[in-house]
């Protein structure tokens, strides 16, 4: 079996700072890299920033800044997200480094090579903000001015010399490449959508651009720069250092196991992506899952609508955690999904203060008056032990299925279903009236901290400072956390210490402080 795991998040425009929906890709991403890597897996988990192309050259621009200077200062801010979002990734790449310039190249010549790329004159729509181009039947009149059906964005109109690449004869193999490889795009309604836009009837694409400078230059022609989505999209194997395919980074990881993007750059990474790697020779990612997105209201949330939702300033008032474990659970994976402030303050007291941090609070201290906080030996189990204990050996596979499916909701609920269902042990059990009976209450009491344990491994993933706060008690690091070990019953060693934590999550009384 093979157990390497590649994982990206789509690479950032550094035109503004971040916000909510760049920290959500990045948030689902580092789920899933950690998952797979307390799984035993070995993984590589890349981010980074997009910096060439128009847009970035119009925003540095605007700032009277050049835009190399520009990309400096706010490729760093989301660098520095990165870190405060706890992300666990390997590498963080920029498309101004040299490496990557080197390997889009080389894919360049390529493609040219193979005789996949011609030069000619592109006139249509283009629309900066979401650099794409776009068809006559794609475009329509609002207030005057033209924009994007698909996204709203307004489009200009450009006529200029161009290389352009045969996507029109990739067509059918794209089409021939989804149906052999039916779970290469998921969520399965966006599949849908990108099979019948193959289907619809594919044009060549552009790929150059001559009239701005802010790219990397064709290296046959210096009049151009490359297109910025074919350089951005590059950026998942120049990281893996590509073209050396002898290097250990592109032997272990390449093809991806999964580019993790939000729905609106679907196409360019289903479709674009793809074709692109075919041509040239090299082989597919195994999966583009495409997330939906967190909306304010009920509106995308962008800079150019100013609805933007600070990441920061939510994580300033109510953690990180909080933050990771509320998009984890409230938005529905694969879905839109939005952010209240009542949503995100009644998520942290049920489940996170209530369920999860006064559990793991309540056991400790009753262990503390009863046990001298010491795992204490157990007696048999009774039915109701095994009950509670049995669900993560019954359910391990399953379990290992919903991430291998990217279906988090399920992942989600077991957990919160296995903290309802351990509380309730907790008080039916109740320990507390078993002073007359010690080898029942000492049963308890190992069975309730085996469930802190098995529930607080679950939870590394999607809040792991917490989960290691919590993990604690049982003196078990980062490095020794092994999923596998939620199966069995008698990880705990009798007599071993446990150690008093502070309080997880504390309760938020005071609305909109
Ligand atoms: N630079 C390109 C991606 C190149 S990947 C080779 C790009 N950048 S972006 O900064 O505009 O957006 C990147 C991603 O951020 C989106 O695909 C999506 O994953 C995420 N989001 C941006 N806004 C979002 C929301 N409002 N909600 C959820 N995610 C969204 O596109």
């Amino acid at each position: 079996m093979n157990k390497n795991f590649y994982i990206t998040t789509p690479i950032y425009y550094p035109s503004a700072k971040p916000h909510m929906g760049h920290a959500y890709s990045s948030i689902v991403a580092d789920f899933f890299a950690r998952f797979k890597r307390i799984q035993g897996f070995n993984v590589y988990f890349l981010t980074g920033t997009d910096e060439h192309g128009q847009k970035i050259q119009r925003a540095a621009e605007k700032k009277g800044m050049d835009p190399l200077s520009f990309c400096d200062e706010i490729s760093k801010t989301f660098r520095d997200l990165s870190k405060t979002l706890n992300l666990s990734n390997n590498d963080f790449i920029r498309t101004t480094e040299k490496r990557h310039a080197e390997s889009v190249q080389n894919l360049w010549n390529i493609l040219e090579k193979k005789k996949e790329i011609y030069l000619s004159k592109y006139s249509g729509w283009y629309s900066v903000s979401d650099e794409a181009f776009y068809s006559d039947d794609e475009v329509e009149d609002k207030k005057g001015s033209k924009i994007a059906k698909s996204s709203g964005s307004p489009v200009e109109w450009v006529e200029e010399e161009s290389y352009f690449f045969k996507l029109s004869q990739w067509q059918d193999k794209l089409l021939k490449f989804y149906s052999e490889n039916p779970n290469f795009i998921l969520p399965s309604a966006r599949k849908n959508e990108v099979i019948s836009f193959v289907k619809s009837g594919l044009k060549d694409l552009s790929v150059s651009r001559k009239s701005f400078s802010w790219g990397i230059k064709v290296p046959s022609n210096n009049d151009h720069v490359i297109y910025v989505w074919l350089d951005a999209l590059t950026n998942y194997i120049s990281a893996l250092n590509y073209p050396n395919e002898n290097d250990k980074l592109y032997k272990n990881f390449w093809p991806a196991t999964i580019h993790l993007i939000g729905k609106d750059i679907l196409r360019f990474h289903a479709v674009y992506w793809p074709a692109f790697l075919l041509a040239a020779g090299i082989s597919v990612p195994k999966r583009v899952y495409g997330h939906g997105w967190i909306l304010a209201g009920d509106e995308k949330m962008s800079k150019s609508k100013g609805n933007i939702l600070d990441p920061i300033e939510i994580i300033d008032i109510y953690g990180l955690d909080s933050l990771r474990y509320y998009l984890a659970k409230e938005v529905s994976f694969g879905n839109d999904g939005n952010i209240s402030q009542e949503k995100l303050e009644s998520c942290i007291n049920s489940d996170l203060a209530n369920n999860y941090g006064n559990y793991c609070q309540r056991v400790v201290s009753f262990n503390e008056k009863n046990c001298n906080l010491l795992i204490p030996k157990k007696d048999s189990f009774t039915k109701e032990d095994l009950i509670l204990l049995d669900r993560f050996k019954v359910d391990f596979n399953k379990l290992i299925n919903h991430i291998d499916n990217q279906d988090l909701n399920s992942y989600m609920n077991f957990i919160v279903e296995s903290l309802f269902a351990a509380n309730k042990y907790f008080n039916d059990q109740a320990p507390w009236n078993k002073k007359s009976d010690i080898p029942r209450l000492n049963t308890i009491v190992y069975v309730s901290l085996e469930i802190i344990r098995k529930i607080s491994i679950m939870l590394y993933p999607i809040i792991p400072s917490s989960s290691l706060k919590a993990l604690k008690i049982f003196s078990i690091k980062e490095k020794d956390i092994n999923f596998d070990s939620i199966k069995n019953h008698n990880q705990l060693i009798v007599n071993n210490k446990i150690n008093k934590i502070d309080i997880l999550f504390k309760k938020i009384d005071n609305k909109n402080d």
